[in-house]
């Protein structure tokens, strides 16, 4: 996998290569934290897994454009979010301000595009076009549901299916296409990279209730705000589920409040403290156990013994990661 992830990885700064004016240093800011790579690593992944050899250049190809509409998707995400850190460091809003946010996340979804179209391959195409626009519809419906009087679990899944689980969906399901598997594992393989990402978002939603990312990340290995989300007006599972497991007038209205974006820091601080103790954070671990067993389960068939321990491994990480 290291020669994957070596060519992978030129490809990638490769893309990214701009002159020095104003667009070339926003660039240069975005490249210079290159995150977990976890959606170019399921890709490269999956292909090992089909193959049995090293990623084809489309494959390649591939994962540079998910990384680059991923890279995107955060910038305009931290303008709509109004979020000053990512990746631990200030965020391209925060340095540069929203309107040249806006302008480089669209700069960097053309990039996406052009990987993609130089894959030649129009079902990458057709799989990417499409993940852009689900992408933004499950980020819009994340506002609707903001402002509807009351977040269901079913309203909440609807959300992270569509803005995170999709895109390790097509992570997957490019790694296999490009690996050149057949329909059934495509399909297996589209099914646990949801799965993956379902988990990825539980995980990320949970660290929010933490001040330090629920497991000593005092150093801020994070790298981005905690704490954030019902300051934005979001309910997420482990405060969705203790509403309902432990049905509280005064917490609903504290909820209501939330939604309105009227909550004062005191009164989030004890809707989070109702969450831990009335079992949201487990039950949000339960249900991400319950996905991961199932993403474990397609990941142990697929492909020789080493690589679905690999997969395995990269499926018990995004469950057990502190950062
Ligand atoms: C952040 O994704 C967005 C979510 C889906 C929560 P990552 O945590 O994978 O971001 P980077 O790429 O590692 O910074
Ligand atoms: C993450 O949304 C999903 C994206 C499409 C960017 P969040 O707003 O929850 O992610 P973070 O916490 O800012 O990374
Ligand atoms: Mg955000
Ligand atoms: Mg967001």
């Amino acid at each position: 996998m290291a020669g994957d992830l070596e060519r992978y990885e030129a490809l990638f700064r490769h893309s990214l290569e701009h002159e020095n004016d104003l667009l070339g240093r926003i660039l240069a800011h975005v490249a210079a934290r290159r995150g977990k790579m976890m959606r170019p690593l399921l890709v490269l992944l999956v292909s090992r897994a089909f193959s049995g050899a090293e990623a084809s250049e489309g494959t390649l190809r591939s994962a540079v454009a998910l990384e680059l509409l991923h890279t995107a998707s955060l910038i305009h995400d931290d303008v709509v979010d109004q979020s000053a850190l990512r990746r631990g460091q200030q965020s391209v809003n925060s340095v540069y301000g929203n309107q040249l946010a806006v302008l480089s996340g669209d700069f960097l979804l053309s990039l996406a595009l052009l990987e993609t179209a130089r894959t030649a391959d129009l079902r990458v195409v057709e799989i990417i076009a499409r993940l852009g626009g689900t992408l933004a519809s499950g980020e819009v419906r994340q506002t609707e549901n903001v402002e509807r009087p009351e977040t269901t679990e079913a309203d909440y899944f609807a959300v992270i299916r569509s803005k995170t689980a999709a895109l390790f969906e097509a992570c997957a399901r490019l790694g296999a296409l490009g690996a050149g598997a057949g329909a059934a594992d495509v399909e297996r393989a589209a099914r646990l990279g949801e799965l993956v990402g379902l988990c990825f978002q539980i995980r990320d939603d949970i660290f929010d209730f933490y001040a330090d990312g629920g497991q000593g990340d005092a150093d801020g290995k994070l790298g981005k705000p905690t704490g954030a989300d019902m300051a934005e007006g979001k309910l997420t599972l482990p405060v969705i589920h203790a509403l309902g497991a432990a049905p509280s007038a005064e917490m609903s209205a504290l909820a209501a409040r939330v939604k309105q974006r009227e909550a004062t820091a005191e009164e989030i601080a004890r809707l989070v403290d109702f969450a831990k103790q009335s079992g949201g954070i487990a039950y949000a671990r339960s249900v991400m156990s319950r996905l991961a067993a199932e993403a474990c389960a397609l990941a142990g068939k697929m492909g020789a013994s080493d690589v679905a321990q690999a997969l395995t491994n990269y499926v018990n990480f995004v469950v057990g990661r502190d950062f």
